[in-house]
């Protein structure tokens, strides 16, 4: 049974859920989590808890497997992926060429559907964000405006034992061991190319090194014509290319990737009206302060995180805040998850405070996404360089807006990060359970005809037929049913469809839920419905249909 606690700590009052266990002829109890200092939110959390706790319970009782989640390191999920069809080194048959990596049929319908998740939720679902495609080579001064010709450098330098090239911040330089490392020179890590069949120096171009700077060229054309009112958000995804000098660890640092960008501006003094949102959300912090003393990360509500000044703006954690449910509505475990802030010395050129979004990825804690605020710096600098006003009206004042916060996240360390934490695996069935969000999975569902005949055959294609005007579907009539279904659960389809037996009389079909293999009859007409309800997680699986 689980219960309300109230503990006093420095005179203050803080709430906690726990529950009585039985340990040989004792009872004693457990503490389940942290509920806050406020007694009204702590009861609803309590009972979300409960809820959950009860759900997984009535799962133990019914469910014929258990999955176990299985933790594989870079190499196992990059051979995984390689094998499955989700990510190939890109032009393997010439050896392939570091840093870049080609999706495959799985993979890059994994890879769309983060896209139009991020896109959906941020885009969208919201009044406040629009969004832009700007191209990735643009006109050269960008780059000199925004400081990435001047300021975005790294220091190469060269292992002397092994060989091992490698890039450090410039701040890191004094700290090396001489002994071990050559510094081999700063380098600017932009890919250059030339626009025109000559060569010389009026032709240099750039691959863009991030995806933002089209939003402030554009700022006030985007303002202008979506009529936003400050404060607003631009959003944008694409690739972006950085010419890193030691790419590894798979998706993780590549010279070609996907990024996933929101620019924020904000008005002087404007306070955020969603810090509501985040109160009760609980995420580990590690502020530089903490990090500076050596001490463990706390486990911080993040309204009370702004509130003590450990997190300066609201804005910047509400957008840590919105970020970390996003990742948890799509199934990323929160224990793997925890916001670290940048010390002074590794902050970029542009940047006034940045926090990092980070994951606990097989090599250790890193940076799945930054929160930079960039101030007024972007807007400025193109004001200067291009001579053009960079102002909007805001409320009958002119006025240079801030970026208070830019959400950028990498589609391949999402990518990473959704596969690791959905690798799980059967012993009963005896194979690996891609447990990705339905809304991820790269095939909605599988059909499959249990006996070969036409009768039968037919059915399904007309199924099929039917649930391709939607979703990315699977047909298998080959093999034996428990070699589909592992097929399946392999690379994360959520739902196999069996045409049974039963189903040319009834008119209808099964439906096996990936996870739990319990199984549902549902009417052929309508399946479509019940498929979308499953994949939107509108309608529990258990009530979606005839629970057999
Ligand atoms: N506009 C800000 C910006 O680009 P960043 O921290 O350099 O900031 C943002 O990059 C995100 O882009 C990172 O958090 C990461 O997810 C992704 N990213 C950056 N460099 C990458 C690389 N070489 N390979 C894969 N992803 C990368």
């Amino acid at each position: 049974m689980a219960f309300i606690t109230k503990k006093k700590i420095a005179g203050k009052e803080y709430y906690y859920l726990q529950k009585s266990i039985r340990e040989g002829n004792k009872v004693k109890s457990k503490m389940i989590a942290y509920l806050g200092k406020d007694l009204k939110e702590a009861k609803k959390k309590a009972e979300k808890i409960k809820k959950e706790m009860e759900a997984e319970t009535v799962d133990k009782k019914n469910v014929k497997n258990i999955l176990i989640k299985k933790d594989i390191d870079v190499e196992e999920l990059a051979g995984f992926c390689k094998r499955k069809g989700f990510v190939y080194p890109s032009g393997e048959i010439y050896g392939g060429l570091a840093g870049f990596w080609d999706f495959g049929h799985l993979g890059s319908e994994l890879k769309n559907n983060i896209l139009k998740e991020w896109w959906d939720y941020h885009v969208k679902q919201r009044d406040d964000v629009v969004g832009i495609d700007g191209s990735i080579i643009t006109n050269p001064k960008v780059w000199e405006a925004s400081g990435h010709v001047g300021s975005f450098v790294d220091v190469a330098v060269v292992n002397k034992k092994t060989g091992e090239k490698t890039k450090v911040d410039k701040h890191e330089v004094k700290g090396l061991d001489k002994d071990i490392w050559e510094v081999k020179g700063e380098f600017n890590p932009m890919f250059t190319t030339q626009i025109g069949p000559i060569q010389e120096e009026s032709s240099l171009a750039y691959l863009r090194p991030e995806t933002a700077q089209l939003i402030f060229t554009n700022f006030r054309l985007i303002q202008d014509n979506a009529r936003m009112k400050l404060p607003f958000g631009i959003a944008q995804f694409g690739k972006s290319f950085r010419n890193e000098i030691s790419p590894r660890e798979f998706l993780f640092r590549a010279r070609e990737f996907e990024q996933m960008e929101i620019e924020y501006f904000i008005g002087p003094f404007m306070e955020c009206p969603y810090m509501g949102e985040v109160k009760g959300t609980n995420i580990l912090i590690y502020d530089e302060k903490m990090q500076k003393e050596n001490k463990e990360p706390k486990l911080l509500d993040l309204y009370d995180a702004w509130k003590k000044g450990i997190i300066k703006t609201d804005w910047h954690a509400y957008w840590i805040g919105n970020e970390y449910e996003w990742f948890l509505s799509l199934g990323v475990n929160p224990n793997n998850l925890r916001v670290r802030q940048h010390t002074p010395d590794e902050k970029s050129h542009y940047a006034i405070d940045t926090w990092d979004l980070e994951y606990k990825f097989p090599m250790g804690w890193r940076e799945l996404q930054g929160f930079a605020n960039r101030g007024d710096f972007d807007l400025k600098q193109h004001q200067e360089h291009s001579k053009s006003s960079m102002e909007i009206n805001d409320n009958g004042k002119k006025v240079l807006s801030q970026v208070v916060c830019e959400p950028s996240l990498g589609m391949g360390r999402a990518f990473m990060v959704f596969m690791f934490d959905s690798y799980f695996y059967d012993e009963k069935r005896n194979n690996t359970v891609l447990k990705l969000n339905p809304k991820l999975a790269p095939v909605k569902a599988a059909v499959f005809p249990i006996i070969k005949s036409s009768e039968y055959e037919e059915i399904a294609q007309e199924v099929l037929k039917d649930l391709r005007k939607e979703f990315n579907v699977n047909y298998d009539k080959s093999g034996s049913i428990g070699r589909r279904y592992a097929r399946n659960d392999e690379i994360g389809t959520p739902y196999c469809i069996t045409i049974d037996n039963k189903s040319p009389k009834q008119k209808d079909v099964t439906i096996r839920d990936r996870d739990t293999t319990r199984q549902i009859r549902v009417k052929i007409n309508g399946i479509r419905d019940i498929l979308r309800k499953l994949i939107n997680q509108e309608v529990k699986f258990e009530e979606a249909g005839k629970l057999i």
